[in-house]
């Protein structure tokens, strides 16, 4: 416990798997493209939640590599509540000083979808609040193999000595190159499985796994994780006095 009067510190860096969606909207006879959309209505109130209380980084987990292989119909109306996402909310980011990032293989996105990705990131470039960090299209073993394939170039080149190859090197040719790691991971809908999330940056991330569905995932419940994190001891490997 952390037993020091001192202000517990905010979490830098949110990081969460928006699980249960699908199950949500089948509990009520509906279709699972009903949860994604009840899904989306949830990202919006913890994106304005984190932004307020001074979270710095929020990590949304919305699309796997795996998740390309869900039915056409289930991608395509995932891709859709994106673009309408963009749509709807890049002048409440900019309003709220949110700037978007991305991270994940977005090659694999169809043009326009990733054209009005990159644009949203653009317009919102200049927020200094809080950075939206969303892994669309993003698998973390592909992000390994994609740094490590950049890394083997640059020794085949002669521009780097393999021997300088070290954690903070590698680090800094992940996607998330630019962000701290995860100072918390959540996964909702009950599921205790990473699915691939950041499998790098999660090596000291304290792990918190809800049996609430994404779409009943509410503020209270946010906070509550919250509190409980600034009362862990993260030992880092260390024996701490
Ligand atoms: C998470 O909800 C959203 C995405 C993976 C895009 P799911 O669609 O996985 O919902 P469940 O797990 O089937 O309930
Ligand atoms: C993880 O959820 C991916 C996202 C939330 C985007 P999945 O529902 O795809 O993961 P599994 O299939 O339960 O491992
Ligand atoms: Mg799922």
């Amino acid at each position: 416990m952390n037993e020091s009067n001192e202000k517990a510190a905010m979490p830098r860096h949110i990081a969460i798997i928006m699980d249960g969606n699908g199950r949500w909207a089948e509990k009520s006879g509906k279709i699972r493209v009903k949860g994604h959309e009840a899904g989306a209505q949830t990202v919006d109130r913890i994106v304005s939640l984190c932004a307020e209380i001074g979270v710095e980084v929020l990590t949304l987990y919305a699309f796997s590599s795996e998740n390309w292989q869900r039915p056409a119909l289930e991608v395509a109306a995932l891709m859709r509540l994106l673009r309408h996402y963009l749509k709807r909310e890049t002048k409440r980011l900019i309003e709220q000083g949110i700037r978007l990032h991305a991270i994940g293989r977005l090659d694999r996105l169809e043009p326009k979808v990733r054209k009005e990705l990159e644009e949203a990131c653009q317009k919102t470039a200049a927020g200094k609040k809080m950075t939206l960090n969303l892994a669309i299209s993003y698998g973390g073993r592909d992000e390994i193999c994609d740094a490590v394939q950049t890394l083997c170039r640059k020794v085949q080149s002669g521009e780097l000595e393999c021997d300088a190859i070290d954690d903070e090197l590698l680090t800094a040719h992940l996607d998330t190159a630019t962000l701290p790691d995860p100072d918390i991971m959540i996964r909702t809908g009950g599921e205790y499985r990473i699915s691939n999330f950041l499998l790098w940056q999660l090596a000291y991330t304290e792990l918190y796994f809800s049996d609430t569905l994404w779409p009943d995932f509410a503020k209270a419940e946010l906070m509550q994780i919250i509190d409980n994190f600034q009362r862990r001891e993260r030992r880092f490997g260390r024996v701490l006095n």
